[in-house]
């Protein structure tokens, strides 16, 4: 398993393109299942999350082709997709168990196929992660559900039908999952508490251009009318704004400046009031945003995670490293995930001051200096907080379990590299 190397100390400097969005690319490619012509998506990151859920697509009986492109000014990759015919329509447990995105291939095959038995994903290392949201929304819809031998069996006798559904929470997944399924399904769909993540209005632009009619992005309340059929249509991926706020951390944490080419200052705003309040400066332009604390002396601030447009909780884990830099006192309250704060032990081994209060809350004391160590974590963003504090720590640090951070941050040692980082990748066989 391959380990990160790096060396503390290095002020970051430059400029860092930003991806396409990992959280919106995942739920586009299984937009594609509902349509039996091409959909092509531009802007893709190359991460290791996409390559599972195309493997997954190609189980299905999808057609798969893969360019190299240019967009924005960065390499990237433009993947077309066709599902002309399906060759399956079970959703294995060797799938997804390797990523739990694969629950959203539930609303298409539903909506299109009208059968699927998808593998349960079970809980993992942020939290239960329950399914209940998506599977009694769908109930509603009219299809039957049955849960044996870890799968859920759902069928729907001739066509799903629209509902007046009140999600519980406004969660991200169910939210993808009930618009890919109300678009082909008969009469009228009204989500209400539907999530207003920036990557679901990613999905609603693409269905809309493949025929849906859905309206009231961007809010919490969605009417969806259902139509026949679907066809192709070519979509760019959104920039990613949790590579974005990490990247900007790494600015901060180093004392440095880094122009970050595509992202979105509106996706944004949360992280980057906190940025602010501590003594970060933050110039919002059209299409980059420059995070300057080469003068800067920071304050500790209290966070709370929170739905969108509230602080992300994916940003949670890479603001508690940057809070360990800080004068004075911190925070931070996690509300979305029972069980995010694994991060903490691995930081505690580097030298940092954190209480933990029961399983929501943390105290993060500044402290003078971080010191090397190796470490690993259990997630994508834990995993990318230790390479936070490894670039202001004094020596080296190593960090283990790099198939994490593969999973959602494309060319991350040559994106850190190329702002001055003393970052290297060690090859190890697996
Ligand atoms: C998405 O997960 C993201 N994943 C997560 O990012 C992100 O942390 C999360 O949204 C919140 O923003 C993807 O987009 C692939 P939810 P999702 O359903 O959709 C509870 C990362 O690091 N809930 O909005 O699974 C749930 O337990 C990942 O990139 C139920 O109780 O999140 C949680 O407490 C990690 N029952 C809350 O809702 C359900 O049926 C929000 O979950 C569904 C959810």
């Amino acid at each position: 398993m391959d380990k990160i190397k790096i060396r503390g100390g290095k002020k970051l400097e430059g400029k860092i393109y930003i991806s396409g969005a990992k959280n919106a690319a995942l739920p586009l490619i299984c937009a594609s299942l509902l349509t039996d012509e091409t959909v092509t998506l531009t802007n893709m990151p190359m991460l290791s999350d996409i390559t599972a859920m195309n493997a997954l697509l190609k189980e299905l009986g999808t057609d798969i082709d893969e360019f190299d492109d240019f967009v924005d000014g960065h390499n990237t990759k433009t993947y077309s997709y066709r599902t002309k015919e399906f060759k399956s329509l079970i959703a294995p447990y060797d799938f997804v168990r390797k990523m739990r995105a694969s629950y959203y291939v539930l609303g298409p095959l539903l909506a299109r196929e009208g059968h699927i038995e998808l593998s349960l994903p079970g809980g993992c290392a942020i939290g239960a992660r329950p399914m209940d949201i998506h599977l009694s929304a769908l109930e509603q819809m009219g299809v039957k559900i049955e849960i044996k031998q870890g799968y859920v069996y759902g069928d729907v006798q001739g066509k799903l039908k629209g509902a007046h559904i009140i999600l519980r929470i406004a969660s991200v997944g169910a939210t993808c999952n009930i618009l890919m399924a109300a678009v082909l399904a008969e009469g009228k769909t009204i989500i209400e508490n539907a999530a207003k993540e920036p990557e679901i209005g990613d999905l609603i632009d693409l269905l809309n251009a493949m025929g849906a009619k859905i309206e009231g992005k961007d809010s919490s309340v969605l009417t969806i009318y259902g139509v026949e059929k679907l066809h192709g249509a070519q979509h760019k991926v959104i920039p990613d704004r949790i590579e974005a706020g990490s990247y900007a951390v790494a600015a901060a944490i180093t004392r440095g400046r880094i122009e970050l080419l595509n992202a979105q200052a509106e996706t944004l705003q949360s992280p980057i009031k906190v940025l602010r309040d501590m003594g970060v400066t933050v110039e919002e332009k059209e299409h980059s945003l420059i995070v300057d604390a080469q003068e800067a002396t920071l304050w500790g601030q209290d966070i709370m995670t929170d739905y969108y447009p509230g602080f992300p909780t994916d940003l949670q884990a890479q603001f508690m490293a940057l809070m360990l830099t800080a004068k004075g006192a911190s925070m931070i309250t996690e509300n979305i995930w029972e069980n995010r704060f694994m991060h903490v032990p691995e930081l505690m081994r580097m030298g940092a001051n954190i209480n933990v209060h029961g399983h929501a809350s943390a105290i993060v004391r500044g402290v003078k200096q971080l010191s090397g160590a190796p470490v690993m974590a259990t997630d994508l963003r834990a995993s990318f907080a230790l390479i936070l504090a490894g670039l202001v720590a004094e020596g080296e640090t190593i960090v283990n379990r790099v198939y994490h951070l593969d999973r959602g941050y494309e060319h991350l040692e040559e994106k850190l590299k190329g702002v001055g980082a003393d970052i290297e990748r060690i090859k190890e066989p697996d």
